[in-house]
C-alpha cells in the first residue's frame, strides 16, 4: 500500500533535471521528511548494468531492444526501491521515469503507442507519479549543456526536437500531474518555480 509521495523530474537532455532533484531533496530533507533519490535507467544493481548498455552500446540498438531494456530496468527499480520506500512513507524522486520512454521511445522513437501502453503498464505496476515535473529547455542550449556524451545525447538534432515537442504533449495530456517548467537561463530562478509548485502542492 503506497503512503509515501512520488514525484518525477522529465525534461529534454540538460533541462536540469538533476540540479532540481538536488534542490527537492533539500527543501523535503529541510522539513524533517524521509527521502529517496533514484535516477533512471539505474538505481538497482540490475538497473545499473542496464543502464551502462542503453547508455554505452557500441552498436545500433533498435526501438525495441531499447524500450525493451527500459521497461525491464524499470520494473526492477518499482519492485525492489520504490514501491518498498513508498511503503513506508519515503517521498521518492526520481530522475526520469515511464515519459522519457513514451517521449523518447514513441513520440521520437517508432515503439508502438499500443505496445508501450500494454507492456508500460507491467513495467509500473499501474504506479503513476503523484507530481511530474517537465523542464522545457532549447534543444542546442541542452545539448549544449549536457555536453553531447552518451549514445542518446548523440541522435540528431531532429530527434532531439521531437523529444521536447513530445514533452510538452506529456504535459498537455496529463494536466493533473504535470507541472511545466519553462525555461530560464540560471539554475536559482529555476528553483524558484520549483520551491512555488512543492509547497503548493506538498504543504
Ligand atoms: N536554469 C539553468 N541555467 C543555467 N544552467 C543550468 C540551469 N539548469 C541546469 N544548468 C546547468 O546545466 C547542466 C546540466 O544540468 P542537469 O545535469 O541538471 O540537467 P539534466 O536535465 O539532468 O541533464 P541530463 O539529461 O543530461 O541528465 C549543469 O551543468 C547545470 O549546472
Ligand atoms: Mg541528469
Amino acid at each position: 500500500m503506497k503512503t509515501g509521495k512520488f514525484i518525477t523530474f522529465e525534461g529534454p537532455e540538460g533541462s536540469g533535471k538533476s540540479t532540481q532533484i538536488r534542490f527537492a531533496e533539500k527543501w523535503f530533507k529541510a522539513r524533517g521528511q524521509k527521502v529517496l533519490v533514484l535516477r533512471e535507467p539505474g538505481g538497482t544493481e540490475t538497473s545499473e548494468a542496464i543502464r551502462n548498455i542503453l547508455l554505452h552500446a557500441s552498436d545500433d540498438l533498435s526501438s525495441e531492444v531499447e524500450t525493451f531494456l527500459f521497461l525491464a530496468s524499470r520494473r526492477d527499480l518499482v519492485e525492489k526501491k520504490i514501491l518498498p520506500a513508498l511503503a513506508s512513507g519515503k517521498v521518492v524522486l526520481c530522475d526520469r521515469f515511464q515519459d522519457s520512454t513514451w517521449v523518447y521511445q514513441t513520440f521520437a522513437g517508432n515503439f508502438p503507442q499500443p505496445l508501450f501502453e500494454k507492456m508500460g503498464e507491467v513495467a509500473t505496476g499501474g504506479l503513476k507519479p503523484d507530481l511530474t515535473f517537465v523542464f522545457d529547455v532549447p534543444v542546442t542550449v541542452g545539448l549544449n549543456r549536457a555536453g553531447k556524451s552518451d549514445r542518446i545525447e548523440k541522435k540528431s538534432a531532429a530527434f532531439h526536437e521531437k523529444v521536447r515537442r513530445g514533452y510538452l504533449e506529456v504535459v498537455r495530456c496529463n494536466k493533473k500531474r504535470c507541472v511545466l517548467i519553462p525555461f530560464k537561463e540560471g539554475i536559482e530562478l529555476v528553483q524558484g518555480e520549483v520551491r512555488k509548485v512543492l509547497e503548493r502542492v506538498c504543504k
